[in-house]
């Protein structure tokens, strides 16, 4: 039995969880997943203000840590190891957690680990399965990320194609922004998409031609910013414009994301032979997605995993996870560990 400590604040959402893995059973437990949002603190301002984050990361780490320990009636002795978000992320925020980390490491003596945050949204569709689906595809579709993995175990993960500009989310919350919808956009967008037509406008589907299993949504988000503010006028605000037909861009948007988003997850599969695709982030958490993803999985016999709704978005249950099952694998930090704000691989 190993028992896991989990720590996250690579953006806006601190979070502390508590897992726990068993030799005979392939699923995790989730002791606890105590997520703290700043979603109020940073909606007046459009998007996450990183000093302000850090400060919030600060002012609730520590309360969470503790409430984790306490509602679940495990003790610091009781863990195995703290593992904790180091890269990609915001590097502030990223420091926080990684300071307090080490520091929990060091005065319970227990090892410190460790994670790649977008590693977990990758495997984060395994965290209640009772058996791995690797080798797998693995699509992340976050805030900041779009890309698509080759995941042959928990610690053998390779990136076959990524956003050469904007990340799918960000596109979300960008649309939303054009349309005057509020943040962050994904969960807005996604609503408003439920009532239009898919097909009233006819936005690119970028980077389909060609093998390259990278993505591109830059031009997908100016087509948007044309079509409600005409060609040139990038300035006036939303007049004339019904709620009919925003519900309709909003669900053209969407549409136009999600068709690149399977086509590519479809040519990975094809090239590499997976049998799985798993599907991690907050944008995982997105309606059209879950349903043409699932229907073309299903059409090309591949086994689908989508992340449970709650571990889709940020939050420290998919870090000690991955973090375990590294940990089980032999991988451990040292104590003096670095964050970092990107990531190479
Ligand atoms: O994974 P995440 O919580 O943070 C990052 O690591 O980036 O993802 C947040 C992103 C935001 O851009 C948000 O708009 C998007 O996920 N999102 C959605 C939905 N729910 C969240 N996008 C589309 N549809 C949704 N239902
Ligand atoms: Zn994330």
């Amino acid at each position: 039995m190993t028992i896991a400590l989990g720590i996250e604040t690579s953006c806006d959402e601190t979070s502390v969880a508590i897992v726990e893995s068993s030799p005979n059973e392939e699923r995790l437990r989730v002791h606890c997943n105590l997520i703290a949002t700043q979603f109020d603190l940073h909606a007046k301002f459009g998007g996450v203000v990183p000093e302000i984050a850090s400060r919030a990361h600060l002012q609730k780490l520590d309360l969470l840590v503790r409430e984790a320990l306490e509602s679940t009636g495990i003790a610091p002795a009781d863990l195995d190891v703290v593992t904790v978000t180091c890269m990609p992320g915001l590097i502030g925020t990223l420091l926080v957690g990684v300071t307090a980390a080490r520091t929990l490491a060091w005065s319970w003596d227990k090892p410190l680990l460790g994670v790649n945050h977008i590693h977990a949204h990758a495997t984060s569709a395994a965290i209640e399965l009772d058996a791995p689906p690797w080798p797998a595809v693995a699509l992340v579709v976050s805030g900041g990320h779009t890309s698509l993995y080759h995941v042959r175990d928990w610690d053998d993960i390779s990136l076959l194609g990524a956003t050469i500009d904007d990340a799918a989310g960000e596109a979300f919350d960008k649309v939303a922004a054009i349309l005057e919808l509020g943040y962050p956009g994904g969960p807005i967008v996604d609503r408003r998409a439920a009532t239009g037509n898919p097909a009233a406008v006819a936005f690119p589907r970028s980077m389909l031609k060609g093998e390259s299993l990278d993505f591109s949504f830059s031009g997908l988000k100016t087509a948007v910013l044309y079509e409600v503010h005409g060609r040139g006028n990038t300035s006036g605000g939303l007049v004339g414009i019904t709620e009919e037909r925003i519900a309709d861009i909003c669900a053209s948007f969407s549409q136009a994301v999600v068709d690149v988003l399977v086509a590519k997850t479809r040519q990975a599969v094809r090239s590499t032979g997976a049998r799985s695709v798993v599907v991690g982030g907050g944008v995982a958490a997105n309606s059209v997605l879950r349903r043409d993803l699932t229907a073309a999985c299903s059409a090309d016999g591949i086994a689908v995993h989508l992340t449970p709704m709650r571990y889709c978005t940020d939050n420290a249950a998919m870090i000690a996870s991955h973090g375990i099952r590294l940990f089980e694998r032999g991988h451990r930090s040292d104590l003096a560990l670095g964050a970092s704000a990107n990531v190479k691989d």
